[in-house]
């Protein structure tokens, strides 16, 4: 017997990820696993399937699909395979993503900005628009776009991930008015520096560096961090939470000097 209505939990609910392969996809995959829901992992990298093995193995409900999100044909179909093998969908967490160096006179601009409008931006439409036959039937309907930093401020020589990640800031606030009466939410959460394989390739001092200097916790995060939020914000219990864009991001964002 409780006192009050709202559930802080997801178990039993159907979340579909995207870019589960690595970092904060694959750690979203293994908290919602840890927490009962039914794991939908999706990734362009075959990858993803030892990501759903984990998920079984510690005794949760996952099955892996390898799909490239700038595919629409192919994310019509995996959503539909989705929900006829888990009966529903009630969380879809836009995550995957790329990141690539492009300067505004690069002699690659136009390739990289083709790439990462479609893939970090236009992929978010595909998979809403598959998704919401399927969350219109669902009771606590949640859509988690993952933007960055980015979306908020601007680091030179890549705007076309900048463009593109306040692009998914604007679609996540049109489409939480636009879905608002449905009673789906629609939110972003905006990370800042985080572990996973984007950064990779930075040298560690150069991360320590940064991280000290910009944030006001002094370090990276850990894609666990951002995956914790992500959660929050899927639970029945954040009904009233829409249109917001999360800064998940030791504080970089507020931190002036
Ligand atoms: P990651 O590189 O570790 O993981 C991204 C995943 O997306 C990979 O498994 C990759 O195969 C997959 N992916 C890429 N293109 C795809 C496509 N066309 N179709 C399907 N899957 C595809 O990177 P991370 O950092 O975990 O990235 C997750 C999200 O977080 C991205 O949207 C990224 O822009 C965002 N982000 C990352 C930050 C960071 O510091 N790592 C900071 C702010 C935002």
């Amino acid at each position: 017997m409780r006192n009050t209505k709202l559930s802080r939990s997801v178990n039993g609910k159907v979340v579909l990820i995207t870019g589960a392969a690595s970092g904060m996809g694959r750690a979203t995959a293994l908290l919602f696993g840890d927490e009962g829901a039914s794991v939908a992992a999706t990734d362009r990298d075959a990858g993803v399937q030892e990501v759903a093995a984990t998920v079984t193995a510690a005794g949760g409900r996952a099955r892996a699909w390898q799909l490239d999100v700038g595919d629409r044909a192919a994310v019509n179909e995996v959503i539909g395979d989705i929900v006829s093998q888990f009966g529903g969908l009630d969380v879809l967490v836009n995550n995957a993503g790329i990141a690539r160096n492009a300067a505004i006179d690069a002699d690659d601009f136009e390739a990289v900005w083709a790439e990462t409008l479609l893939v970090d931006l236009t992929a978010l439409s595909y998979t809403i628009r598959a998704a919401l036959p399927h969350l219109r039937k669902s009771e606590s309907p949640r859509i988690i776009n993952i933007a960055s930093t980015e979306g908020l401020g601007a680091t030179p020589g890549i705007s076309p991930y900048t463009a593109a990640k306040h692009g998914v800031i604007g679609l996540t606030r049109s489409l939480a008015v636009e879905l608002g009466r449905e009673g789906i939410t629609v939110n972003c959460i905006c990370p800042g520096p985080i572990r996973t394989g984007m950064t990779a390739g930075i040298p560690e001092d150069a991360k320590e560096q940064y991280a000290r200097r910009r944030t006001a916790l002094g370090r990276y995060g850990d894609p666990e961090e951002v995956a914790q939020m992500t959660l929050s914000l899927s639970l029945p219990a954040a009904s009233f939470v829409t249109g917001v864009a999360l800064a998940v991001d030791g504080g970089l964002t507020i931190r002036r000097a």
